[in-house]
C-alpha cells in the first residue's frame, strides 16, 4: 500500500465576516508519497482557502488534518511551526525569498534554522535539490 503523506478528514470551513458563509464543506482526499496533485477550481471556490488549511497556517478549521502521520489539530502555534520547519515547503504566489541572500542560502536557510545538520552538510543537501532542477548553476 502506498505511503499517506496528507490525509484531509471532513474538513470544513466558515468566514464570518460579511456574512456567514461556508467556504470549505466536508473535504476529503489523501495524497501519497511522491504523488503530485493539482487543485483545480473557479476563482472564489476556496483553493487557496483549503491550502491556508493544508499548510497547518489557517488552524480554524473544523475536521482533522493528518500530515506524514501527525495529526496536526490542537497543537499549539509553536509546534506546527517546527512541524512547518521540518515537513512543509510552501512557495507563495507572492514569493517571499530574502534578496540579501544568494539562491543557495534561501534554500539552506529552513535547515539552518533548525540547526540539526552540519551547515557543509546542508549546503551539500541544498545543493542536490538545485541539480534536482537543473538550478546548480
Ligand atoms: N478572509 C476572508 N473573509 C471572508 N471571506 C473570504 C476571506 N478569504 C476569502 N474569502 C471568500 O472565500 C471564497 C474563497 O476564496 P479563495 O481565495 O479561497 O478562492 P480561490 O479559489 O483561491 O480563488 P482564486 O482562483 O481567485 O484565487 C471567496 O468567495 C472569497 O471571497
Ligand atoms: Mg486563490
Amino acid at each position: 500500500m502506498a505511503d499517506v503523506i496528507l490525509d484531509a478528514k471532513h474538513i470544513s470551513k466558515y468566514f464570518y465576516v460579511p456574512e456567514e458563509f461556508k467556504v470549505l464543506d466536508d473535504i476529503t482526499f489523501t495524497v501519497n508519497k511522491g504523488e503530485f496533485m493539482t487543485l483545480v477550481g473557479k476563482s472564489g471556490s476556496g483553493k487557496s482557502t483549503l491550502l491556508y488549511v493544508l499548510s497547518t497556517m489557517d488552524t480554524d478549521y473544523q475536521g482533522e488534518l493528518i500530515l506524514n502521520g501527525v495529526n496536526l489539530r490542537g497543537q499549539t502555534q509553536d509546534q506546527l511551526a517546527a512541524f512547518r520547519n521540518q515537513h512543509i515547503g510552501f512557495v507563495f504566489q507572492f514569493h517571499f525569498l530574502l534578496p540579501e541572500f544568494s539562491v543557495l542560502e534561501n534554500i539552506m536557510l529552513p535547515a539552518l534554522k533548525l540547526g540539526k545538520l552540519t551547515k557543509e552538510q546542508i549546503e551539500h543537501n541544498a545543493y542536490e535539490k538545485l541539480k534536482v532542477l537543473g538550478m546548480q548553476d
